[in-house]
């Protein structure tokens, strides 16, 4: 066995112990009827939440929006997009998650805002008003950058007025913010001093490596050729200093305010930069994990060099396997149920935050969009399908949403899984409770138990008192050598818990198991 790691603290902070709940607004619930969800929607289901056990929810951009990549091109970072509702719907979901002891994590997108943000649209009428410089303008494209959207494009658009090139990393409409401005940097603090003054507990950050760039530094020919957007090579020493001046604004208040970065660099050591020396993020995502193939080999070494990177300056680690980026980790692991169910194991059991996508917990896949009701500008649209809530034909919609439904949302629903024990759904309901229960889940030590089939093997453990984790991810049954006074605890397949643990793991599937 290999003692990797310790990440062992004796009073952890809500963003340690906790479990996140990803919401993406427009597909979780709806109150008003109009096909996109809403505040009072996410309101009206806290009970729900509060059942399934979460402990923090983030919710994917609120603010002012014309939605061209539905919220992510922000117009005004300091108000709530009418669809959404108002702001008097913020404080009252702020105020109800809080009485229920759920934190609230908001979006925030800091390297780019909306073209109709009004520091656009004034910063692009000429080349001397007082926001001329708040955006990247150049006479000529100065690198050779590809825009993330559409893919293939360069990051650089020209703008008739000015008669100059802007820089923008994603679409045309989402110009680059100049964070070399300090007024750009000081104004961007006011908006996270906006929503924490209204009681936030934190934020995602968007894209946040991207707010320090070397411009004149060209990206790799090759990655070039094959139509890599800038987006996974930005890594400069200046955004460090920026990071750390954003975490003072979060530590000027009580409460344990908090981030998560999405730092889309594709290795674990770079990401773990990330984190400063407890001075940047608190959190970053893993996103070299959620790439990971579905392989215990694979995964034995992405956690291991996860921790390895981060264990030297105590950091803390996230597991993400889906977001509303992404096809879900389901079907991209092949689409079983079972596969499902032994990621849901892993990822409620790894040490770390762990960060979960509405709907995962119902085993949803993502939903099949016909051309003509496609939306988004990157083929995004599956994996954001409105939740189902019921097996009716409305699933619990008052009119028909924004995007169909998944093909199973008959069977994969709220109401029809919670009524069923034993489905995926009450699968993760009995692991979040089983981690909330026992420290060991949350904070305790983790030792891999290194072996050379494919089964992923580790122990949590503070003090005497272990649980071992196990998944088995081939077709054929593997013994697990565990202590004899094990019982099993929790497991995707049927078991006896009155019976000791027999040693054997049947195929794709996973346990918990303790001795006590
Ligand atoms: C990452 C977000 O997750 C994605 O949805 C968005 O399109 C880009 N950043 C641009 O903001």
């Amino acid at each position: 066995m290999e003692r990797s790691d310790s990440h062992s603290t004796e009073s952890p902070n809500w963003w340690q112990s906790g479990v996140v709940y990803q919401i993406y607004p427009r597909s979780f619930a709806d109150s008003n009827g109009d096909g996109v969800g809403d505040l009072q929607g996410i309101r009206s289901r806290l009970d729900y939440l509060e059942w399934l056990g979460v402990h923090v929810l983030w919710l994917s951009p609120v603010f002012r929006s014309p939605m061209r990549d539905f919220g992510y091109d922000v117009s005004d970072y300091c108000d709530i997009d009418p669809v959404f509702g108002t702001l008097a719907d913020m404080d009252a979901l702020i105020a109800d998650c809080h009485a229920r002891g759920i934190r609230l994590m908001l979006d925030w997108v800091p390297n780019h805002s909306s073209s109709d943000h009004p520091w656009f649209v004034e910063s692009r009428r000429d080349r001397t008003n007082p926001k001329a410089d708040w955006y990247v303008w150049r006479d000529e494209p100065v690198n050779n950058w590809l825009a993330a959207f559409p893919a293939g494009d360069r990051a650089w658009s020209f703008d008739p007025g000015r008669e100059q090139w802007y820089l923008r990393c994603f679409l045309p409409e989402q110009p680059d913010l100049n964070w070399d401005n300090p007024d750009v940097e000081a104004a961007m603090h006011e908006t996270l001093r906006f929503w924490l003054d209204r009681g936030v507990d934190g934020f995602r950050m968007d894209v946040v490596h991207l707010i320090g760039k070397q411009l004149d530094a060209n990206d790799p020919d090759t990655a070039v050729e094959r139509g890599y957007s800038h987006v996974t090579f930005n890594d400069v020493p200046v955004t460090h200093e920026r990071l750390r001046g954003i975490r003072r604004v979060l530590d000027s208040y009580a409460g344990d305010r908090a981030c998560v970065g999405e730092v889309y660099l594709l290795d674990e050591a770079r990401m773990a930069e990330y984190y400063g020396h407890g001075d940047e993020l608190q959190l970053s995502f893993n996103f070299s994990f959620l790439w990971a193939e579905w392989d215990a080999a694979i995964l034995r070494a992405k956690v291991l060099a996860t921790l390895n990177h981060l264990r030297p300056r105590n950091a803390w680690p996230t597991w993400v396997l889906s977001n509303h980026d992404v096809t879900r980790h389901r079907q991209r692991y092949g689409g079983s149920e079972a596969v499902a169910r032994m990621a849901a194991v892993m990822l409620l059991t790894l040490p770390g935050t762990p960060f979960l996508y509405m709907g995962e917990e119902l085993g949803l896949v993502d939903a099949e969009v016909p051309p003509d009701r496609v939306v988004d500008v990157d083929g995004r649209d599956g994996c954001r399908a409105p939740l189902p809530w019921t097996p009716t034909p409305d699933h619990g919609w008052p009119h028909d949403p924004w995007l169909p439904f998944v093909a199973a949302a008959d069977e994969c629903n709220v109401a029809t899984l919670r009524e069923r024990p034993g489905s995926v759904l009450h699968l993760y309901r009995d692991l979040l409770r089983l981690r909330h229960e026992h420290p060991e889940l949350q904070i305790g030590e983790f030792t891999m138990i290194e072996r050379d089939d494919n089964v992923l093997a580790y122990e949590r453990s503070l003090g005497d008192r272990i649980f071992t984790i196990a998944l088995n991810l081939s077709d054929s049954p593997s013994r697990l050598e565990i202590a004899s006074d094990h019982r099993v605890l929790l497991a995707t397949v049927p078991f006896d818990p009155s019976m000791p643990f027999d040693g054997m793991l049947p195929p794709q599937s996973a346990l918990i198991s303790t001795g006590t």
